[in-house]
């Protein structure tokens, strides 16, 4: 079985026989609950690196109080099977690797200073990457990318990664710790070695995998994939040469097809560069040299969704 850490000091020890024998260390952080996305994260890491370490950690600081912390998923004797069981052919085809460790850590052990719900009594240091967590799911979630930040900034520096992997079905904390890396002058990872993995769906439907889709009712699963449906009509708008302001209709016009027991949180396009929204009147040809992020956030009863679309390439 992968060897548990629940420390970060005994994760260190592992960590300094890792740079002793010269391994490349490639670090997959999740909030548990795996599913095939994650495991798309994992194999990527699995095959660009000598070993693979996986964060398990239910971050108390990214929820808002009246969010969903308590109820989060957690399946951890289920995940270990899932990890002990991945196994991916290495770049060099000479060896089969599978995961190498796991990160459990405490909240203690994350959060030294002690962490509070209520932001009037919290003391410590948290990291917050300003003018790009304001907007998107930052406007919905304005404390959200804050602990993002915070918790990665503690997970980096404990596990000093060669490479770091994230999704791009959580496409602004992928641009935004990237921005972490650079502000901060981070060698493990450096910016160039935070890869952002393509968003893995039910091939069925579209639907973005997610640890909330467990959540869903029967019937709320059929009508979860209607996010990823309402974005495609949006990007297709765009392509034809619509304004952002008649391809955010569109979309609209799919989840409001759908019936009540959807609701649309937001559909916005955003340069991928400033993350600022575009303008209204803006087209596609007005944006050809920079890509665009089409993103949205959907309620399906009290589970609430994300998915998104680089129109262009990142
Ligand atoms: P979590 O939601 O568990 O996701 C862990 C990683 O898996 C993230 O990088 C996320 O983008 C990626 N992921 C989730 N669903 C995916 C999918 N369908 N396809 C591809 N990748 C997918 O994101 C977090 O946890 C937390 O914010 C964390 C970074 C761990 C900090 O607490």
């Amino acid at each position: 079985s992968i060897p548990l850490f629940t420390t970060v000091a005994a994760f260190r020890q592992w960590r300094e026989v890792a740079r002793r024998d010269n391994k490349s260390v490639g670090f997959v952080p999740t909030m548990g609950a795996l599913h095939d996305g994650h495991m798309s994260l994992v194999r990527r890491s699995l095959a660009e690196n000598d070993l693979t370490v996986l964060s398990i950690f239910v971050n108390p600081a990214q929820f808002a109080p009246h969010e969903d912390l308590a109820t989060y998923p957690r399946t951890l004797p289920r995940d270990l099977e899932i990890l002990a069981a991945a196994r991916v052919e290495a770049e060099s085809g000479a060896s089969v690797r599978s995961p190498s460790a796991v990160f459990l850590p405490s909240v203690q052990e994350m959060y030294p200073s002690g962490i509070h719900q209520d932001p009037a009594v919290q003391k410590g240091t948290f990291v917050e990457v300003k003018g790009y967590g304001d907007q998107m799911e930052g406007k919905s979630r304005p404390t959200f990318f804050r602990g993002v930040a915070t918790v990665v900034t503690k997970l980096f520096n404990a596990i000093e990664p060669t490479n770091a992997y994230f999704g791009q079905k959580d496409i602004q904390q992928c641009l935004i710790l990237k921005r972490l890396c650079r502000d901060t002058l981070l060698s493990h990872p450096d910016p160039a070695h935070l890869h952002i993995v393509p968003t893995a769906r039910d091939p069925s439907d579209g639907l973005a995998l997610s640890s909330r889709n467990a959540y869903l009712s029967e019937d709320g699963r059929k009508l979860a994939p209607t996010l990823y449906k309402a974005l495609a009509a949006a990007q297709q708008s765009w392509n034809a040469g619509h304004p952002k302001s008649v391809c955010v209709e569109h979309a609209r016009a799919v989840v409001e097809g759908a019936g009540a027991a959807v609701r649309l949180d937001y559909i916005e396009l955003n340069d991928s560069d400033t993350l600022e929204p575009v303008p209204d009147a803006a087209r596609r040809t007005e944006a050809v040299s920079k890509p665009v992020i089409l993103s949205g956030a959907m309620w399906v009863g009290q589970t609430r969704l994300i998915d998104n679309i680089v129109l262009g390439d990142l």
